[in-house]
């Protein structure tokens, strides 16, 4: 497969995130594309996340100097074209037969940073072979690759995918700390599983009516603390990202047991209802962090503007989760490539209306809250 097949295969009327979305309902079965758009309960959350970026506005400032400007950021020692990654999610393959490996190509073409799931239905070090080599076939720098991390039910377990990640030639390690006591009802389709963990015996789900849901059941004795935090620290000298924050305590709390950063998430809305967006949490996070460790932000993210508000709000960069599997969906390869794009273009053209010549200059004094008057 080339990297990039030609860019005609796009539909012209294709030209937004949205435009992706509404026709990849029709590109995948029912159940796959439900548990892809879900959320927790009424899905109040999930509707939040989209609704708070919505009510902010941001400020342009004119006739500015931007010459010599650039999206481009540093992030842990990375290059990064934009502030944005790729979110870690499990089973591409619901998307589209290529999953994984044609999301990791999209991504090294547009030198965006690409978090790999513990549950990839191909293996980490698959992937990792596919954004390397469509780097080298485009003589391009290869894009930062981070592995996000489950913690498994012992640590020699963990240690073995840590292990496996820095062989393969991750750049990172994303503890997801928010997802541990979930278990989701669907049932993957045959011929689809999480290929890093072949050979593992499966985790059992509860919920007998009338027994224990999760306190006295082994899922509470196995789930994470942060002890296993500090031990993972110890484990990996790569940089140690932690998924799932939305308390200014725990930020701290994980930059105190060795965290580099912090993705601010509520996991897309997934775990539990009634949580606080990111945007809403992320000024006090940033705060608390003061600059000792990055922090990124996901869910909800649907446009270049929304990356423009979210480092207004204090975020270094962002994740993009669903929007990605829409993309491969509809298109593949290079459906993910152009989503990349777009958000690039829209960025871009955002981080240049607001008088920035660079990510670091957008600030609090470029976005109003509509809703606040603030
Ligand atoms: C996820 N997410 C997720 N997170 C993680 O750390 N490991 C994982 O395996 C998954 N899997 C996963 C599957 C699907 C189908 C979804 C939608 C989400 C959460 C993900 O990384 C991210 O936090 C959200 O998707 C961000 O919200 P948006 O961009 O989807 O609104």
């Amino acid at each position: 497969m080339t990297v990039l097949p030609a860019l005609a295969a796009i539909p012209a009327d294709i030209v937004t995130l949205a435009d992706y979305e509404r026709r990849a309902v029709h590109h995948m079965p029912a159940a796959s594309w439900r548990h892809i758009q879900s959320g927790a309960d009424r899905e109040i959350t999930l509707a939040a996340n989209i609704a708070q970026f919505d009510a902010l506005q941001l400020l342009p400032r004119v006739l500015a100097d931007l010459s010599g400007g650039s999206t481009a950021i540093r992030l842990l020692g990375m290059d990064l074209a934009a502030p944005m990654l790729l979110a870690p999610l499990a089973y591409h393959r619901l998307a589209h037969p290529d999953g994984e490996l044609a999301v990791a190509r999209a991504a090294a073409a547009l030198g965006t940073g690409m978090v790999v799931s513990t549950l990839s239905s191909f293996t980490l070090e698959e992937i990792a072979l596919a954004s390397r080599a469509a780097s080298r076939e485009l003589g391009r720098d290869p894009a930062p690759l981070w592995f996000q991390l489950y913690l498994q039910d012992d640590r020699e377990r963990s240690a073995a995918l840590v292990r496996r990640a820095e062989a393969a030639g991750y750049d990172a390690i994303v503890l997801t700390v928010d997802a541990s006591l979930k278990r989701s009802g669907f049932t993957l389709p045959a011929g689809i599983a999480a290929a890093n963990l072949r050979g593992l015996p499966s985790r059992s789900q509860t919920g007998i009516a009338g027994g224990p849901i999760l306190f006295g059941t082994p899922l509470i004795d196995a789930a994470p603390t942060w002890d296993d935090l500090a031990w993972l620290r110890q484990a990996t000298t790569l940089p140690l990202i932690v998924k799932g924050i939305l308390a200014a305590d725990d930020a701290r709390l994980a930059i105190e047991h060795g965290a580099d950063g912090i993705i601010v998430s509520n996991h897309g809305g997934r775990v539990m209802d009634g949580l606080p967006t990111p945007l809403s949490v992320l000024p006090g996070i940033a705060e608390a962090v003061g600059g000792r460790a990055a922090v990124l932000v996901d869910g909800g993210i649907r446009q270049g503007t929304d990356i423009a508000k979210a480092l207004a709000l204090g975020a270094d960069a962002v994740l993009v989760g669903r929007p990605q599997l829409h993309a491969l969906a509809v298109a593949g390869v290079i459906g993910v490539a152009h989503v990349l794009h777009i958000l690039r273009a829209e960025y871009e053209l955002a981080q240049a209306q607001l008088g920035c010549r660079t990510p670091a200059g957008i600030s609090r004094a470029h976005v109003l809250d509509a809703q606040n008057g603030g």
